[in-house]
Formats: C-alpha cells, structure tokens, sequence
C-alpha cells in the first residue's frame, strides 16, 4: 500500500541531497521500538542515516512514552539538555504518545523544538524534516540574527509541527530499517479499542486497525529472504486482531507458520478477554510457536478489575493459564499488574499477590497507579499515600522475584533451543540468546567459537538458573 504522502517524499529525493545523520532515542515499549526503526528506515529515503553519537547527528529524535506521569517534563528535561549539546545547524525532533497527546501547540511552548511529529501520522516524518531544512536554510539566507551557532538571543526557531487527531483512513507502509539482524518486530495491529480506565493509549494510538493478513505474510516472507529467523508480532491486543476486518489471529498465525525460513515466532500483547482457547490449542499445536504468552491481569480482584474496565473476571484469566498449563505445561506466562489503583484497599492488593503465586508468573511488570490526563480514573479519589504505595510495590517485586525463581528451576539440567544473538553485554566470554521460551540464557562458549554460533540456533544444556536468566553448555 503506497499512500499519497510517501510518494510526495519520493519527489523530494529526487534532487540532490548530503548524507546526514540521525540519532534517535526511544522510551517505552516495543511499539516505540518498532517505529523508531520505521522512522530510520524512512529518513534513510531522505539520506539521514542512523549514528549512536548525539553529538554528530544533524536531526535528532526523541521518540516519547506517554504512560506514566511527569512524561512531559522528561520530555522537556531532555530537549532542554539536548539543546545545550546540539551540533550548531542541526534539528531537534519529538514524535511518539507525548507529541500525540500534547498536540501541535506544544511547539509554542517549547521554542528549541524544531519538528513535532504524532504517532497517527508518523509516515510524515521525511515530508517534515524537509520542511524543517528548507526553514532553517531560509532563515540562514535572509541572515536571522544568531543562527549560524544556532544560539542567539534574537534567534526564534523556524519551527514544524502536524499531530493529526484523525487517525489515517490506510496505514501507510513505509520502509524499515531493521537494528536486529535474526529477529524481527512485525507490528500486526495498531491501537486499542478497549477503553481501560487507567489507560492513555487509546487517546495516543486511536482505534484498533488491524493489517491485512496478505500485508504481514509478504513483510514476513521478505524477512524470511534477508536471513531472519524469528519473528515476534506487535500490537497493543494481539488477541483482537482481524477483529475489524472479518478475520481473527488464529487465521493470521496459521497463516504465518507456513513461512519457509522463520523457525520461531512470537507475539504480544495479549488480552484476557479476546484470548480465547482456539488460540491456545493453535499455539500448542504448531511447533514454530514459542510457547510464551505475556498476559496482563492488572489486579487479582474483581471489584479492582471492574474499576479498571478490564471486562474480565480472576476466574476467568486463571481459566486461561489452566488451560495453558494443561496443553503445555511448561510454558512461559509473564503479566502486568498496577499497583494503587484508585481506592485499592489492602485486601485487594494481597488478592494480587494470591494470583501471582496462583498463576506462577515467570516475570512480571509492576507499576504504581499513575494518574493520565483524559482517562476516567484520573478524576477519582485516591486516597491512598505514596509511601504505602511504594510499600506494596516493594513488597509485591520481592515476591514476584521469589516466584520467578521457583519457576526457573523447571529448567535445570534441560536441553533447549537457543537463536543466539551476539556476544553476551555482561561477560563477553559467554554467548547469549533465548531459549524457545523467551528465557533470556548465557552460553558458556570458547570466544574463538562465537561467529560459528551467532545467529544459529544452538541445542544446550541448562547448567543454572536464576529468576531472571539462565546458564547454559552447548550440548
Ligand atoms: N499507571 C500505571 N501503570 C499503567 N499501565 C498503563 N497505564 C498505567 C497507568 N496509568 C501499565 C499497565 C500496562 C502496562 C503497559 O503499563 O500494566 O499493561
Ligand atoms: Fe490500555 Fe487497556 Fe488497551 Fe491495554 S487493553 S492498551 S491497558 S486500554
């Protein structure tokens, strides 16, 4: 699908232009990963080719996260800092949920702000940094006081900004520029249509817009010829795609497991209440499927869970990981669970330290509740102090370290598959890469041996295991 405003871009490269540099830096989760690697690969378009030096970048992007609290003063502590450092001539650059949620304005506020991008029109970016340049350049013609060093005082900055509030009829494809070389993120859906009381990201990525399953097998496929073995797949409700186009994700899955080349495939997220136990048995069923399955329960009590809108029940989710279980007993479950939601009583935080030990998580996220501008929640009490807050949080990280660690063990002295991924970051004398589980594991292995190791699927032995990672021998 080729949309208007990319081949408006592919007029602009037409004329000449210097290779530049750009250095992006992403928060948040996997959907900010995955279109931080869309934006390089469409800025390549336009010459700008990626650096890990702030320092010499002509545009640098800070691609934002918008779900927490004090998410716009990270935003401004680091434009502030940034543009103390910036190389002189070059361009600041906002995209991701902050730029989404605040709007165009928010340039105004922000004066060394040169570029604002929204996530609903993210595939505009190359359009706009060409704006930005083609200003910057005018400004430097007509011999605007102060831009040479691009910090004098008389100097406004000639400033580009387009948040769309409308999401885009197509979701324009756009080039990728991949920063793993044996797996892969494919996004599968785009935003969410629950309405989670806590939960920005509805305002941030608009309404749930699944991709064709055609779209996604070719993307796969094309993968699949560049070398990648893995492929993990990307939405906010993985469960709910196909819903708005007549199909649904066990098609999708059945579909992608017949690509020649990926031996391993993943997803996430998924939602209790669009999880159903077709999906289950088709992952089960099909060996390219890891066996792994992040699913967050938010809260263990039903009266917190309403609150929150989830739409499900805690009988319901362990319904799920029974079956799970059941079908493939030693599966990987990892969750989410917020703490401090809005009127929780005690009684109601211990119910989720009863469903961690219940449901054995093999790793959870925690965050405290974070109250969000435009969500329901964030007009009610909450009377609850922070220092009992961060009480329970330590509480409930100490027992879900302690869960983690039990369930680990199941591991020991196990022959497993893993795609080893490079030189390990903490001991370079070691391998590492995940098992089919998604367990993150370190390989003993000779230095010498590495390069026949790397980006291969290795069978090995695991020789320890902790709550967070596991040791292994190559068998
Ligand atoms: N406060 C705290 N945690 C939140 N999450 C989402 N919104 C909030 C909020 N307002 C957590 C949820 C979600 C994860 C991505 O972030 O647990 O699953
Ligand atoms: Fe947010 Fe709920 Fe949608 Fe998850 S399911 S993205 S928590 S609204």
């Amino acid at each position: 699908m080729q949309s208007l405003q990319q081949s408006k871009t592919k007029e602009n490269i037409a004329k000449p232009r210097t290779k530049k540099k750009v250095f992006i830096e992403t928060l948040g989760c996997q959907m900010n990963l995955a279109d931080t690697e869309r934006m390089l690969g469409m800025l390549e378009d336009i010459e700008y080719y990626p650096t890990d030096k702030f320092a010499e970048a002509d545009l640098s992007i800070l691609n934002t996260c918008s779900i927490r609290e004090h998410a716009v003063d990270k935003m401004r502590s680091y434009i502030g800092k940034w543009d103390k450092l910036r190389k002189p001539g070059s361009l600041i650059a906002v995209s991701g949920c902050v730029a989404q949620q605040e709007g165009s304005d928010l340039v105004k506020e922000i004066k060394t702000l040169d570029i604002l991008v929204g996530t609903h029109n993210i595939h505009r970016l190359p359009d706009l940094v060409i704006e930005a340049e083609n200003k910057y350049r005018e400004a430097l013609d007509n011999g605007v006081e102060g831009i040479e060093d691009n910090r004098g005082i008389n100097f406004s900055r000639p400033q580009t900004a387009e948040v769309w509030e409308e999401l885009p009829e197509l979701i324009p494809e756009t080039p990728i520029f991949r920063k793993t070389k044996y797996f892969a993120w494919v996004n599968i859906i785009y935003g969410c249509n629950y309405k989670c009381t806590y939960c920005i990201v509805p305002k941030t990525r608009g309404e749930q817009r699944s991709r064709s399953i055609e779209e996604i097998k070719s993307e796969i496929e094309g993968l699949a010829k560049e070398g990648f073995k893995e492929i993990i797949l990307l939405g906010q409700n993985v469960d709910g795609y196909g819903l708005d186009i007549k199909t649904n994700f066990t098609t999708l899955l059945r579909e992608i497991h017949k690509v020649e080349g990926i031996e391993r495939i993943k997803f996430l997220t998924s939602h209790p209440c669009d999880m159903t136990f077709e999906l289950i048995e088709t992952v089960a069923e099909l060996p390219k499927f890891s066996k792994y399955f992040h699913l967050p329960i938010q809260s263990g009590n039903n009266e917190v869970l309403k609150r929150m809108a989830r739409r499900y029940t805690y009988e319901r989710y362990m319904e799920l990981i029974n079956y799970i279980r059941k079908l493939m007993p030693s599966a990987t479950v990892t969750s989410d669970i917020i703490i401090g939601f809005p009127g929780e009583t005690h009684e109601q935080f211990m119910d989720s330290i009863k469903a961690i030990q219940e449901a054995r998580f093999d790793a959870c996220n925690t965050a405290v509740y974070s109250k969000r501008p435009f969500t329901p929640a964030a007009t009610w009490d909450d009377p609850i102090s922070a220092e009992e807050k961060n009480e329970r949080i330590r509480f409930m990280n100490a027992i879900i370290a302690e869960t983690a660690e039990k369930q680990a063990q199941r591991y020991l002295g196990t022959i497993q598959k893993v795609l080893v991924e490079g030189p390990s970051q903490r001991n370079p004398m070691r391998l590492a890469g995940r098992i089919d589980d998604n367990k993150t594991t370190n390989i003993d292995c000779d230095p010498e041996l590495h390069d026949k190791y790397i980006g291969q699927f290795v069978d090995v032995r695991i020789t320890k295991a902790n709550a967070w990672a596991l040791r292994a021998e190559i068998v």
